[in-house]
């Protein structure tokens, strides 16, 4: 039989083996258990996020205000965004996204800062997005091709932090 249709039949006979273990397929390369702890901690730090810039948002007031809250707003929404996925790839992986506001600011990367004024809560932002890039950055490198799928997720979300990063640089520049 042809080379690849035997792969072929085998990586179907495998895949129904493996039936229970869903999106984990024995071409699976990293380790799975690792990765869902890396997961959950990146979950923490894009829901500890969202609770920053809704903190943000309510509490920014000034004559630079309006704009400040629609980009507070909007990457709070991004924020949570990023949240759904990583706890969809959680559960992917088999594993449990944890939710828990127990030890939630100890498991994320980034801070929940208050800020005293605008320009405080603006810099605590960039601050934020600037670790998460980094850690996320460190996480693509640690990923690497043991789970592609993960690595384009967080480059994906990573992409979006650097945007997030480039805001708040800007927005500081216009209120300061
Ligand atoms: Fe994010
Ligand atoms: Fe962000």
């Amino acid at each position: 039989m042809d080379k690849f249709l035997t792969d072929i039949k085998k990586i179907r006979e495998s895949a129904r083996k493996h039936m229970d273990q869903g999106a984990v397929t024995e071409g699976y390369k990293a380790d799975r258990e690792q990765v869902i702890k890396v997961l959950n901690d990146v979950l923490a730090t894009e829901l500890v996020c969202v609770l920053r810039y809704k903190r943000h948002y309510y509490m920014a007031q000034g004559i630079n205000a309006d704009s400040v809250k629609e980009e507070f707003k909007q990457h709070a929404s991004d924020e949570q965004e990023h949240a759904d996925w990583v706890a969809e790839r959680i559960t992917q992986l088999g594993g449990e996204p944890n939710f828990s506001p127990e030890g939630l600011a100890t498991r994320a990367h980034s801070e929940y800062a208050e800020g005293k004024s605008l320009i405080d809560m603006i810099k605590e932002d960039l601050v934020a997005e600037r670790i998460a890039v980094q850690t996320y950055s460190e996480i693509i490198r640690w990923v690497g091709d043991g789970d592609p799928t993960t690595k384009i997720l967080i480059e994906q979300i990573n992409k979006k932090e650097e945007e997030h990063a480039n805001d708040m640089y800007d927005l500081l520049a216009k209120v300061s």
